[in-house]
C-alpha cells in the first residue's frame, strides 16, 4: 500500500425526510443562493416544489437546464449569474452533470479568467464558492469528492479538473428521490460506480488489501442492487444501497494507497466528446473489450481474484479460463441490465478511433495505467466494441 491522505470533508445527511435541514445547511453561507438543476426531472417528481419551499426565507436564483455530459457554456452563465446577483452559496439539485457544473461555476467566480482555463488547468483554482448538493441519481460520486468534468464541444474536448475546494459541504441523499429514475440511467449509474472501484481495482499497487476488500463489497452491491432498482423503481432498499455506493466508489476510499492512471475513463470521456453518449453507457462497452485485452500472464490472477470475490466463480486449474468467465459475466450483468454492448448500435463507428486514442493516452496518461497503452492499443480496445 502506498502512503496517503485522505479526508471525507463532505457531511452527508442520508434518508428520508434529510432535506427538512435544507434552511439550516444553506444559512451557514449566507441568504442568496443560486439553484442549479437540469432539463427539468425535479418538476417532475417534485423535488424543485419542496426545494422552493423550504427555501422561502432565500433569495434563489436559479440556472436551469444544465446538459448531462455539462457544457462549459452552462458554467459561463453560472459564472455571470453569481457575480450578478452576489451568490454566497450554490445548491446543485440533481446528478453528476449538475453537481460538476456547480463546483466549476464556484471556481470559476474567483478566477478572473475563462472559465475553461480551470478546466484544462486545475492549479489555477483557489477559493470556490460553497456547494450543497441534493443527491437524485447514484452514479458519480461526486457528491462526496472533488472532481468536475466539463465538456467543450467546440474543441471536442470532456476534461476533468479537480481542488479539495469543490468537494461539496454538505450532500443531502434520500433513496426516494431516484425512484423516478429510467431504468437506463439506473443502469449506466451503476455501470459508473462499477467502473470507478475496478479502476482502482485493478492496480499494480500490491497489498492494498482492505481497499480491495471494500471493492469487492461495493462491486456486489451493484451486482445485486441494480437489476432490483430496475424491476422495482421504488424499491427504497436497493436505491439506498446503491446510493451509498455511488458516494463510497469515489470518495478517495478505494483509490486512496494505490497509484496508477485510470484506463476506462480517460477512452470513454473520448466517446463523451465526440458523440455525447451517456457517460455509464460508454464505460459498460469499453470495460469488458479493456478487460479482455489486457488479459496476460502479468494480469491473470487479479482477474482470478475479481473472478472468485465478486462473481462467486469456483476456483479451477485454468487460470485463464475463470478469468475470461468473469469478463464474460461482467458484459452479461450490463447487457442485462438493458445497456447496449457494442458501439455500433450508438451509431458510432471507427472514423474518429485515431483522433480519440491519441486524446486518450494523452489526457489520461494511460502509459502509467495498470498495463501502459498506447494509441494503437487503445485503437484495437476501441474497434473490439463495434
Ligand atoms: O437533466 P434532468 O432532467 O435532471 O435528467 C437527468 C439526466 O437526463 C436524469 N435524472 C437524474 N436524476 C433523475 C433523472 N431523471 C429522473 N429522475 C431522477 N431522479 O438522468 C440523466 C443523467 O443525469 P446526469 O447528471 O448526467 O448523470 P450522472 O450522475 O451520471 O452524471 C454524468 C456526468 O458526470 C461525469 C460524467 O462524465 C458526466 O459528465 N462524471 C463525473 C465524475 C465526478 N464528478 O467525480 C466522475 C465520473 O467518472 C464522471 O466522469
Ligand atoms: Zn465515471
Amino acid at each position: 500500500m502506498e502512503n496517503f491522505k485522505f479526508n471525507a470533508y463532505t457531511e452527508i445527511l442520508f434518508g428520508r425526510d434529510q432535506i427538512d435541514n435544507l434552511p439550516k445547511s444553506l444559512a451557514v453561507y449566507g441568504k442568496n443562493v443560486l439553484l442549479t438543476y437540469g432539463g427539468g426531472s425535479i418538476k417532475k417528481n417534485g423535488i424543485y416544489t419542496k426545494v422552493m419551499d423550504l427555501l422561502k426565507g432565500f433569495n434563489v436564483v436559479e440556472l436551469a437546464g444544465i446538459e448531462p455530459n455539462p457544457k462549459i457554456e452552462s458554467v459561463r452563465e453560472g459564472v455571470r449569474l453569481c457575480r450578478e446577483h452576489q451568490i454566497d452559496v450554490i445548491l446543485a439539485v440533481g446528478g453528476g452533470s449538475t453537481i460538476d457544473c456547480s463546483k466549476v461555476i464556484g471556481a470559476a467566480y474567483y478566477y478572473e479568467g475563462d472559465a475553461w482555463d480551470i478546466v484544462t488547468t486545475p492549479s489555477l483554482i483557489d477559493k470556490v464558492l460553497p456547494i450543497i448538493t441534493i443527491l437524485t441519481i447514484a452514479a458519480t460520486g461526486s457528491e462526496m469528492n472533488k472532481n468536475a468534468v466539463i465538456t467543450n464541444m467546440q474543441t471536442n474536448e470532456k476534461l476533468g479538473t479537480a481542488s479539495t475546494n469543490m468537494i461539496p459541504q454538505t450532500s443531502i441523499l434520500n433513496p426516494e428521490y431516484m425512484f423516478t429514475l429510467p431504468a437506463i440511467q439506473t443502469a449506466a449509474g451503476t455501470a459508473d460506480i462499477m467502473s470507478h472501484v475496478l479502476e482502482n481495482y485493478f492496480q499494480k499497487t500490491e497489498g492494498a488489501f482492505v481497499q480491495d476488500k471494500i471493492s469487492e463489497g461495493l462491486l456486489k452491491t451493484c451486482i445485486k442492487y441494480c437489476p432490483i432498482a430496475i424491476k422495482e423503481p421504488d424499491n427504497y432498499e436497493a436505491r439506498a444501497n446503491l446510493m451509498w455506493a455511488s458516494s463510497l466508489a469515489l470518495n478517495g476510499l478505494c483509490g486512496c494507497g494505490k497509484g496508477g492512471s485510470w484506463t476506462c475513463h480517460p477512452i470513454e470521456h473520448e466517446l463523451s466528446a465526440y458523440y455525447d453518449i451517456t457517460h455509464g453507457v460508454g464505460l459498460a462497452i469499453i470495460t469488458p473489450s479493456w478487460m479482455r485485452y489486457i488479459l496476460s500472464d502479468q494480469t491473470v490472477d487479479k482477474f482470478v481474484e475479481y473472478a472468485v470475490n465478486v462473481w462467486g466463480l469456483s476456483p479451477m486449474e485454468d487460470k485463464f479460463k475463470l478469468a475470461n468467465q468473469a469478463i464474460n459475466k461482467t458484459e452479461e450483468f450490463f447487457i442485462s441490465c438493458g445497456i447496449p454492448s457494442t458501439l455500433t448500435e450508438l451509431g458510432i463507428d471507427a472514423s474518429k478511433f485515431d483522433f480519440m486514442a491519441e486524446k486518450a493516452v494523452k489526457f489520461g496518461y494511460l502509459k502509467y495505467a495498470y498495463v501502459g497503452l498506447e494509441p494503437a492499443d487503445v485503437r484495437t480496445i476501441l474497434e473490439n466494441c463495434l
